[in-house]
């Protein structure tokens, strides 16, 4: 005898999981068999621990419950869901009703409050009304999944019109450039932007050099770029190669090019036009193939005009610029890299965080975005690192976008109120601190500057709340 084939299990779309608890079997099984129909798998509970049970287990989308039952009542079913994930709908039954009693309840999350005996119309329509919801839900996020896998290039994220030109005007520079600027503002992606240049120029193979010139300290900045020879100045005890030399059939990538010294560009401009460097205190050139890609997140035109960048060097480096755009003015990106980075962290911190809360998503959507898609990212990372649910909520985003009101220049300080009530001043500064921390990712100079207080003080702070 030949065995059938299994039925196909996947069905599209995928079958809602409604768990209804009561201590009323009779109950239970008239609302199991009133709500059964297709494309909903019902489980249900006589008692609230197993119930709960079944709610880690299936993950339901929606929870029906009883409000009072021996053991755990409705609201502490309510509660422990919630905390499993906000994402799923609570809905509560009682015989008990009371306006206040259906406001706490709302207050604290659920979505629904019935009278009891329900109206078996009523409450189909209800489970209806939220079956649908949650079945748009699935397909949202399906769809971002597949726009996702669309919208990506190199190792960027974006389908706004705005990222397409650019990914499209980097697809067509590539192959041909010698130098380009590109231009942004801060945590818009330019090194990404860059290293997809690079990756789609012929010489992809060679290496790729980054210098921040803004980490470069001023006297050793052409030894650094161009090399020396021994004895050129104190300390250079022997030969060394520079960073050109080093690129040499590959790339080098001048970050923050608006922070190059002026002897130092005018030496660069020399080696651009002339494909040749020398060691400080050389004489002898010596060839290099070098693709130069400089970047900037400020304005060079002020600084050509306060005599801190020169003319020439900005229009051998412009001839080519590619300008990545701010997040603010690129909206249509913001959910597809919202679920970029929550599929990076949740495995990078092994957690399994399916999306964010709808209210979460305004959160999100009505910030600015000053410090970019470099900001998003902490606050993601920040967001997947606190979350205890599956589902990232309102609670588990920074203060500063909770509550912008208090926080006017959507800088963290030291000086503002506690978030909520029920947050003390020490967990309120934990969170600070925390938070400074992540959007210096980690430098602690730089966290201790937006906190504005001293290198020392935070870190003594940092050790009371136990972050170092
Ligand atoms: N389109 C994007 N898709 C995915 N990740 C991105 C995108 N743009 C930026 N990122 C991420 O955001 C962070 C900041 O990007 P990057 O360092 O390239 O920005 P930048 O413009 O060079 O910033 P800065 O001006 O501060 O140097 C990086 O972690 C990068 O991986
Ligand atoms: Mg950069």
């Amino acid at each position: 005898m030949t065995s059938t084939p299994p039925p196909a299990t996947t069905s599209m779309p995928k079958n809602v999981v409604l768990v209804i608890i009561d201590d009323n079997t009779g109950s239970l099984e008239l609302l199991s068999t009133a709500l059964a129909h297709e494309g909903l798998s019902i489980f249900t509970a006589s008692d609230p621990e197993e119930g709960l049970d079944i709610v880690f287990r299936e993950h339901p989308q929606i929870v029906i419950t009883d409000l009072v039952m021996p053991g755990l009542s409705g609201l502490e079913v309510l509660d422990r869901v919630i905390d499993f994930d906000p994402a799923i709908d609570v809905v509560l039954m009682t015989a008990h009703y009371t306006s206040e009693s259906a406001v706490d309840a709302i207050r604290k999350g659920a979505s629904d409050y019935l009278n009891k005996p329900v109206s078996i119309s009523a409450l189909r329509e209800r489970v209806n009304r939220l079956v649908e919801e949650a079945h748009r839900r699935q397909r949202a996020s399906e769809l971002e999944n597949q726009m996702l896998a669309n919208a990506r290039f190199e190792d960027m994220v974006g389908r706004s019109p705005a990222m397409l030109e650019m990914f499209s005007r980097i697809r067509r520079v590539a192959p041909h450039f010698r130098t380009v600027l590109v231009t942004g503002e801060t945590g818009t992606g330019k090194e990404l932007a860059a290293k997809a240049l690079h990756s789609l120029s012929p010489v992809s193979n060679g290496r790729f050099v980054v210098l921040n010139c803004s980490a470069v300290v001023e006297t050793l900045f052409e030894s650094e770029l161009f090399g020396h020879v021994r004895g050129s100045f104190t300390g250079a005890t022997q030969d060394k190669m520079g960073l050109f030399e080093y690129a040499d059939r590959g790339t080098i990538f001048l970050d923050e090019i608006g922070d190059m010294p002026l002897g130092t560009q005018a030496k660069l401009l020399r080696t651009l036009q002339n494909q040749e460097v020398l060691r400080v205190g050389s004489l002898t050139p010596r060839r290099v193939d070098v693709h130069v890609i400089a970047a900037t997140h400020r304005d060079l035109r002020g600084a050509i005009s306060d005599k801190l960048f020169r003319e020439d060097l900005y229009y051998r480096l412009s001839m080519v610029e590619v300008h990545v755009p701010a997040l603010k003015d690129r909206p249509e990106d913001l959910p597809l890299l919202i679920r970029f980075f929550l599929d990076r962290f949740s495995s990078q911190f092994r957690k399994e965080i399916r999306g964010l809360t709808q209210r979460a998503h305004i959160v999100l959507a009505r910030h600015n975005w000053p410090g970019n898609v470099r900001e998003l990212e902490n606050v993601l990372g920040h967001a997947c690192m606190m979350a205890q649910a599956s589902t990232v909520d309102v609670q588990d985003l920074p203060e500063y976008l909770r509550f912008p009101a208090r926080h006017p220049q959507a800088a963290p300080t030291l000086v503002t109120a506690p978030a909520t009530d029920s947050e003390t001043f020490e967990e309120h500064e934990k969170h600070l601190i925390a938070e400074a921390l992540s959007r210096a990712n980690g430098n602690q100079s730089q966290a201790a500057r937006a906190l504005r207080i001293g290198r020392d003080a935070l870190r003594y702070k940092m050790r009371k709340h136990g972050l170092l």
